[in-house]
């Protein structure tokens, strides 16, 4: 695992200017984005950056349980923090449908449709109980993309997001398939991630902390800002 601590001003415009390098024209790239408050920036700079995403297959990470266009939904952020601000949508964009009737049918479709040709890189976010995705803590490292209880704290983010209400469940991409991704960056920003960022990197690998995995991953950076290194 490499880390990379950056000046806060600095640190959207390398991550934006990165992804830009990442999906260069008439590559096929398949990518697994995060959405919530850490990316938001960078993803601007992407997209004012002359990013594009017409050559990318685009899957969401995680989806709460929210009817159709509610604010907080990932979806809806993604769209507002990104694919608005594309000229063009991209290649093909693979979202969860929550309303489906059988919830778990629908997971193993998407980890099928993940599992056809892997991910090229997994963009993650750090939750302040250490979750990735909607991993949250007693998630093992094989685990399947599959519908979760959320803890109270994440719950609570919907909220922060715009929810109408705070959902009780969520779908999200698992520790298995993410772990499968050739590449994987984790974005930390903000004094408010120093504690734990420090207790990812440094306590043991396990369940108590789903972010602690990535540790066993040949391939991820940490990007982080120098208030979210405070402690390191
Ligand atoms: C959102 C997601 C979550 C967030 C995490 C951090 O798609 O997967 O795991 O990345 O909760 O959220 P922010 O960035 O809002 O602090």
């Amino acid at each position: 695992m490499k880390l990379e601590i950056l000046d806060p001003d600095e640190w959207a415009p390398i991550v934006g200017a990165r992804l830009v390098a990442f999906l260069p024209a008439g590559r096929r790239r398949r990518i697994c984005l995060a959405t919530g408050s850490t990316p938001e920036p960078a993803y601007a700079v992407f997209a004012a950056g002359g990013g594009a995403l017409d050559d990318t297959e685009v899957f969401l990470l995680d989806e709460f349980m929210l009817p159709e266009g509610d604010p907080g939904r990932c979806d809806e952020m993604l769209s507002r923090a990104l694919l608005d601000l594309c000229p063009a949508p991209p290649r093909a964009l693979h979202t969860f449908d929550v309303s489906a009737t059988s919830l778990d049918a629908e997971c193993r479709r998407y980890e099928e449709r993940l599992a056809t040709r892997g991910l090229d890189l997994a963009i993650l976010g750090l939750g302040g109980n250490g979750h990735i995705g909607m991993n949250e803590p007693g998630t093992s490292a094989d685990s399947p993309t599959r519908v979760v209880e959320l803890h109270m704290a994440t719950r609570q983010n919907a909220a922060r997001y715009g929810a109408t209400s705070p959902p009780e469940r969520g779908v999200t991409v698992g520790m298995r398939s993410l772990l499968a991704a050739a590449e994987i960056w984790l974005l930390v920003t903000g004094e408010h991630k120093a504690a734990i960022l420090k207790q990812v990197l440094t306590e043991p690998v396990g369940s108590d902390l789903p972010a602690s995995y990535l540790r066993y991953h040949p391939n991820t950076t940490v990007i982080v800002d120098k208030p979210a290194a405070r402690n390191l």
